[in-house]
C-alpha cells in the first residue's frame, strides 16, 4: 500500500497548495508544507489551534507561532534558497502513515554538489513537540554556514498579532517569546543535537567544514506553548524539548500505528483512490484536537489564518463522522466546543431579536462570531459586499443538533447530554421555533428570509435544507425528552416539556417543501421561476475570475446556478423521505446547476447518487473530495479574499461517502449493516471502524459484504 506523495522540482506558483499538501500536524499546530529557508513570503507558518487576536480593525484570526524550523545554508556568503538559487534537483516527499515530511535539494556549486536534506513531523505523541533533522553532504570539500534559527517575523493575513519579540538561549536551546497583541504570550523552543559555534539573536549558527562524501547531521526537537495552556509557557518550552529527534519519532510513530489500526482503507482495484482516502484522513488526524478539550476544527484546518480559522457546520456535517467511527473522543471534543459556545450562540440570537441558541457561522473563541457583515471584497471597486452568512445562514444551529444526535445514537454515550448536550438542543429548538412565520395568504408555518447552503441565493423563503433541519431539530428534542424521562431535574432545567407543548402544533403544521409533479424539490420559494442559465453562460458573464458569483450583483443570483450542494445534500442526509427516483430526479436537476464553489459540495452528490444506487455517477464527485489538496486547483478567491488552504470537510465528506454510501455502513437500533454499492471496478474495499469499543471490518467483494470485528 502506498503511503507517500513526492513531487520535483520548484515552481514558484505551486509553493501555496504544497505548503498544503506536505503539510504536518497534531491538532494542537500545523506546520505548512513549506521549506526550511522559507519565510512569510512562500507563507511559511506555524498554525496554532484555538488561540486569536484581532490587531486594529482586522479580522480577528488565529496565531501562528513563529517558525523553529527556519534553516539556511549558505556558501561563500550566498543563501542557498531555491528561491533565490535554482537547485539542480529538488524534491519534496510527505510519508503520510507517519506523518514525516522531507525534502532532497541538490546545489551545483563552483566547488563541487551540495546535497541538503531536510525531515520534519510533528509528534503525535505530545502535541507541543515537532523534529526536523537537517542532514549535508557535499561531493567535494567546502566550508559551510548553516543557520538554525527561530523566525518571528511571522506571516499574517491581518497581523501584526505581536507586539513584541524576546529571544533568548539556556543550555543550548534557543527560546523565542511572542507578547500578543491582546494580551498573552507564544513561546517557542529550538534545541539540538549538536553544539553551535555561536549563538545570535534568535539563531545558531555552525560553520562545519564538509568532508566530501561526509554527512553532516543537525537535529531539533522544537516546543511550543501559549499562555492558555499554562501561565509559564517559555519555561515550559525550553524544559520540553530536552529529547532526542529519534525518540521523539519513535512516540509519533506508535500513535500514528494506532491511528490507522482503526481508519484504514483498502481498496482493491483502485490505487489512487486507496491513496487519497487514506491521505484524506491523515489530514483530518492532522487537525483533530486529541487534548481532550472543548474544541472544533477550523474549516481551513491548521493550514493557515484563511476563513480566519473559524469553525462552520463543516465540523458536524463533514468530519464529525470520521472521528465517531474511529476515535470518538474527538466527537466529543468538537460537540463540547459547541455546548461551551452556547452562552455566545443565546446571545447572537437574542441580538437578532430571536430565541434561544443561533450559533455563530464562523466560530472562533467563545462562540464569537467572526463573520463579517461584508465577508467578500468587490473586485471591481474594491469595496467590502454586505453578504448575510453571518445573520441569515440559521442552518447552522441544527448542524450543532445534528452532531449531538449523532454522537448519541453511534457512541450510546448520554453523558454529553448532561453535560449540556440537551440545553443545546432545548435552545435550538426555540431558536427555530422563533423564526417561525405564518403568512397571511398561506395557512401554515413557514421559515423566511434565510441563506441555505447555497450561499449565491441570500434572504430566500422557506429553502428545503432549512426547513428540513428545523424539522430535525423538533423531532431531535422529542427523542431527548423520551431519553431523558428518568431525569426530571435536567428535563425542567432545560423546559423541554412546555417546549414541545408549544413546538407539537406548530410542528403540524410546518411547510416542507416537497417534490412536484415532476418529482422535484424547489431549492426555495420561487427557485424555478428564475433564470435557467446554464453554468457557461454564468461563466461567461463574468469580467474578472475573481468575481464573487453571488449576492445582489453577482452573475448567479439571478439564475438557477448554485454555489454547492443544497437540496441534494438534504437528501442525502434524509435518504429515507423519498423513494429513490425522487433521489436520482434531483440529482438530474440539480446537478449541472451547480457550480462547486465550495469544497462542501462533490462529496455530497456522491453519497445522493449511492443512495439510489449509482455509484458510477458518484465516483467521480467522490475522487474530487477525496483529492481536495492532491489535485489542487481550488478556489483560492472570494472576490480580493485569498481563502486557500486545505480542506478537512472535503475529506470528511469523502469519508462519508466511501463509508456510507460505497461501503453503505448503516445503523440499525445501534447495530451496524452494510448495504454496500462500490463502484464497478473496485475488487476489494476494506473499511475500519468502530463500534462499541471494538474495531470492526467491513469487507466488501462483488456480491459478498462481511461485517467483522478486526
Ligand atoms: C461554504 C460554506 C462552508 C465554508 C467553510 C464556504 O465557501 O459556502 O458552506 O462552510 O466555505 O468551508
Amino acid at each position: 500500500m502506498k503511503f507517500e506523495i513526492s513531487k520535483t522540482g520548484c515552481d514558484p506558483a505551486s509553493i501555496p497548495d504544497d505548503g498544503n499538501r506536505f503539510l504536518i500536524g497534531n491538532g494542537y499546530m500545523g506546520v505548512r508544507g513549506t521549506l526550511e529557508e522559507f519565510t512569510k513570503k512562500e507563507l511559511a507558518a506555524v498554525n496554532l489551534a484555538g488561540i486569536y487576536d484581532q490587531a486594529d480593525d482586522g479580522w480577528r484570526e488565529p496565531l501562528n507561532a513563529p517558525n523553529p524550523f527556519y534553516t539556511v545554508v549558505s556558501v561563500n556568503g550566498g543563501a542557498l534558497r531555491v528561491q533565490d538559487f535554482p537547485p539542480a534537483e529538488h524534491e519534496q516527499r510527505l510519508d503520510f502513515r507517519y506523518g514525516l515530511a522531507s525534502r532532497k535539494t541538490v546545489w551545483n556549486l563552483a566547488k563541487g554538489r551540495l546535497t541538503l536534506r531536510a525531515e520534519r513531523f510533528a509528534s503525535m505523541d505530545n502535541s507541543h513537540l515537532l523534529g526536523l533533522k537537517i542532514t549535508l553532504c557535499a561531493n567535494a570539500d567546502m566550508r559551510v554556514k548553516l543557520e538554525a534559527g527561530i523566525d518571528a517575523d511571522v506571516w499574517d493575513i491581518h497581523g501584526p498579532h505581536y507586539s513584541s519579540v524576546k529571544f533568548g538561549e539556556k543550555d543550548g536551546v534557543l527560546i523565542c517569546e511572542a507578547a500578543v497583541q491582546s494580551g498573552g504570550t507564544v513561546a517557542v523552543s529550538r534545541n539540538f543535537s549538536l553544539p553551535p559555534d555561536e549563538f545570535m539573536r534568535g539563531t545558531a549558527i555552525y560553520l562545519p567544514e564538509l568532508k566530501a562524501g561526509v554527512e553532516f547531521s543537525l537535529s531539533s526537537v522544537c516546543a511550543v506553548y501559549t499562555s492558555k495552556d499554562l501561565q509559564n509557557p517559555a519555561e515550559a518550552a525550553q524544559k520540553s524539548c530536552a529529547g532526542s529527534y529519534e525518540n521523539l519519532l519513535k512516540a509519533s510513530k506508535a500513535r500514528w500505528d494506532e491511528i490507522w489500526d482503526c481508519s484504514l482503507v483498502e481498496i482493491e482495484g483502485d490505487e489512487e483512490a486507496e491513496l487519497a482516502m487514506n491521505y484524506s484522513l491523515y489530514h483530518l488526524n492532522c487537525v483533530a484536537p486529541r487534548g481532550g478539550g472543548a474544541v472544533s476544527i477550523a474549516a481551513r484546518g491548521l493550514s493557515g489564518q484563511t476563513y480566519k480559522g473559524a469553525v462552520f457546520w463543516d465540523s458536524e456535517i463533514f468530519m464529525l463522522d470520521y472521528f465517531l467511527a474511529s476515535q470518538p473522543e474527538i466527537a466529543r471534543s468538537l460537540l463540547r466546543y459547541r455546548i461551551e459556545t452556547l452562552p455566545g450562540a443565546l446571545k447572537k440570537a437574542a441580538s437578532y431579536g430571536w430565541e434561544g441558541a443561533f450559533y455563530a457561522w464562523e466560530s472562533q473563541e467563545g462562540g464569537f462570531d467572526a463573520c463579517s457583515d461584508y465577508n467578500i471584497t468587490d473586485v471591481f471597486t474594491e469595496r467590502p459586499v454586505r453578504t448575510y452568512f453571518k445573520d441569515k445562514q440559521a442552518h447552522i444551529s441544527a448542524a450543532v443538533v445534528w452532531g449531538i444526535m449523532r454522537y448519541i445514537e453511534r457512541t450510546g454515550d448520554l453523558s454529553l447530554l448532561k453535560e449540556g448536550g440537551a440545553r443545546v438542543i432545548a435552545e435550538c429548538a426555540r431558536f427555530y421555533k422563533s423564526l417561525l412565520v405564518m403568512p397571511n395568504a398561506r395557512k401554515r408555518w413557514e421559515i423566511h428570509d434565510v441563506v441555505g447552503p447555497d450561499e449565491y441565493h441570500e434572504r430566500v423563503n422557506n429553502n428545503a435544507y432549512t426547513n428540513r433541519m428545523a424539522l430535525f431539530v423538533f423531532d431531535a428534542l422529542e427523542k431527548i425528552s423520551e431519553i431523558l424521562q428518568e431525569d426530571e431535574k435536567l428535563e425542567r432545567e432545560c423546559g423541554i416539556a412546555a417546549l414541545l407543548e408549544e413546538i407539537r402544533p406548530l410542528r403540524e403544521n410546518f411547510y416542507m417543501p416537497k417534490p412536484g409533479e415532476s418529482g422535484l424539490i424547489e431549492q426555495f420559494d420561487g427557485y424555478f421561476s428564475l433564470e435557467d442559465a446554464s453554468l457557461a453562460e454564468a461563466r461567461s458573464r463574468l469580467k474578472d475570475p475573481r468575481e464573487y458569483w453571488g449576492g445582489s450583483h453577482g452573475v448567479a443570483g439571478d439564475t438557477q446556478i448554485i454555489k454547492q450542494a443544497d437540496v441534494a445534500t438534504m437528501l442525502a442526509m434524509f435518504p429515507q423521505d423519498y423513494p429513490e427516483e425522487i433521489l436520482r430526479r434531483n440529482w438530474e436537476f440539480y446537478e449541472p446547476r451547480t457550480e462547486h464553489g465550495s469544497s462542501l459540495s462533490a462529496c455530497m452528490y456522491a453519497l445522493l447518487a449511492c443512495r439510489f444506487g449509482n455509484a458510477e455517477a458518484a465516483y467521480p464527485f467522490f475522487m474530487k473530495s477525496a483529492c481536495a489538496e492532491l489535485r489542487g486547483g481550488g478556489k483560492q478567491w472570494a472576490g480580493l479574499v485569498y481563502i486557500g488552504g486545505t480542506h478537512p470537510a472535503a475529506a470528511g465528506g469523502a469519508w462519508k461517502v466511501l463509508a456510507q454510501g460505497f461501503a453503505g455502513l448503516e445503523y440499525s437500533d445501534g447495530k451496524p449493516s452494510l448495504r454496500p454499492c462500490p463502484p464497478r471496478h473496485w475488487k476489494r474495499l476494506r473499511l475500519r471502524f468502530i463500534h462499541e469499543g471494538q474495531i470492526m471490518l467491513a469487507d466488501i467483494t462483488p456480491g459478498k459484504a462481511e461485517l467483522k470485528s478486526k
